[in-house]
């Protein structure tokens, strides 16, 4: 078990048990795609795949060994706590900053820890579209947290977590995967209002099952096609005269670009728009159990993704193509920033096994490898183990 694992690494580590051990889970986004940045309405849901954080108080400097990234960081809290620059992202310390972000912005709460030790295990695929940064900081807020005696909310751990992504390994991301990483309740997805941050927890279908793939193509936030996506919408909201794009209903947007808009953005905002819009209704279908209905909506956010928001790429489309032509799919879509990462399909449970076998058969013949897939259910948020 992964809490096993993490415990063993921090004995390792340091020669005694740890104070205290969370986890917190990846995500999926059922769908609500690009809208959480535009106050919009997401509906995400935990993933049976977590990252576990064992803590400590240490005598000397702080340590911390991450067993996916293969490294152990080594320094002091004193002081103000920094991001680590290296000069590329893809140094092997730059994972450090998804740690040492919670750290810093508890230090602004006045939650000090002093030096510590701390271990991290994972099974969340990293950089592939499920959030494994988000696991990390809330697994690292709650295990700090805990180990300083204090409490917040659930949404305070998350403003916190998206505090620390954006100053720390500085991606600018929405609300939505640390709201979900933090909030989730297990069997349920979780419709989040990223205006008002209101929750609400919808019990996923019974015998249904999400069937995660990875496209194998790898996307970071910070490449800087989500930056430039989250600015179009933000200016197509601008433009039109208002707060951000959920003040806008599907019917009130102008047919095509008007006068100080660009095609270009008027193509993004009808994303935006007609995504909220859909994910309102999902909610409604997940609510009153209508999983063929559920299932259609994905498939018209995937197809509004690829054509008007341009975030999909060959690899996912021909995942989503074959997973809706194989018995036993509801719906399925590309889920998180896009531009590869992963796509999910909705599927029977029963019928699970056979729907990723046809994926796989499409996309061996037109790419020549097999996706990595993992079938899963809707995971409880963070929790200390
Ligand atoms: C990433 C971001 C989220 C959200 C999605 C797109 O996962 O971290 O905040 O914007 O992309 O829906």
């Amino acid at each position: 078990m992964l809490s096993d694992r993490v415990r063993a690494a921090f004995y390792q580590m340091s020669g005694h048990a740890p104070t205290v051990v969370a986890s917190a889970p990846g995500r999926v986004n059922l769908i609500g795609e690009h809208v959480d940045y535009a106050d919009g309405l997401v509906l995400p849901m935990a993933i049976e795949r977590r990252t576990a954080i064992a803590l400590g108080p240490a005598t000397g400097r702080s340590r911390c060994a991450s067993a996916q990234f293969d490294g152990v960081w080594q320094g002091t809290l004193a002081g103000e706590i920094r991001p680590i620059r290296s000069g590329s992202d893809a140094a092997p310390e730059a994972w450090i900053n998804y740690a040492l972000g919670p750290l810093a912005e508890l230090r602004h709460l006045g939650v000090d820890l002093g030096e510590i030790d701390c271990a991290i295990v994972s099974d969340v695929p990293p950089g592939g579209g499920v959030s494994s940064s988000a696991a990390l900081e809330v697994a690292m807020t709650t295990a700090a947290l805990a180990l300083a005696q204090r409490t917040l909310s659930g949404i305070e751990i998350a403003r916190l977590c998206q505090r620390a992504e954006h100053r720390f390994p500085q991606t600018p991301c929405g609300i939505m995967d640390m709201t979900v990483s933090a909030n989730a309740r297990a069997g349920h997805a979780l419709l989040i209002d990223c205006r008002s941050l209101e929750l609400r927890h919808l019990p996923m279908p019974a015998g249904a099952q999400v069937v995660v793939f990875d496209s194998g193509v790898r996307h970071r936030l910070s490449d800087g096609g989500y930056a430039s996506r989250r600015a179009a919408v933000e200016g197509a909201a601008k433009s039109l005269g208002m707060k951000a794009l959920r003040d806008l209903s599907p019917e009130s947007l102008p047919a095509s670009a008007p006068v100080g808009l660009e095609a270009i953005s008027w193509r993004r905002a009808r994303h935006v728009v007609s995504e909220i819009a859909r994910t309102a209704c999902a909610a409604e279908a997940l609510a009153k159990g209508d999983t063929a209905r559920f299932g259609s909506l994905m498939n018209a956010s995937h197809a509004s993704l690829r054509d008007d928001f341009d975030v999909s790429v060959p690899e996912i489309d021909v995942i989503v193509e074959a997973a809706c032509a194989a018995e036993g799919t509801f719906g399925a879509r590309l889920t998180g920033g896009g531009f590869g990462g992963c796509a999910i399909a909705l599927v029977r449970a029963d019928l699970a096994e056979q729907v990723i076998e046809h994926v796989n058969r499409k996309f061996v013949a037109r790419f020549g490898r097999t996706p990595n897939s993992f079938a899963t259910g809707a995971d409880m948020g963070a929790r200390l183990e």
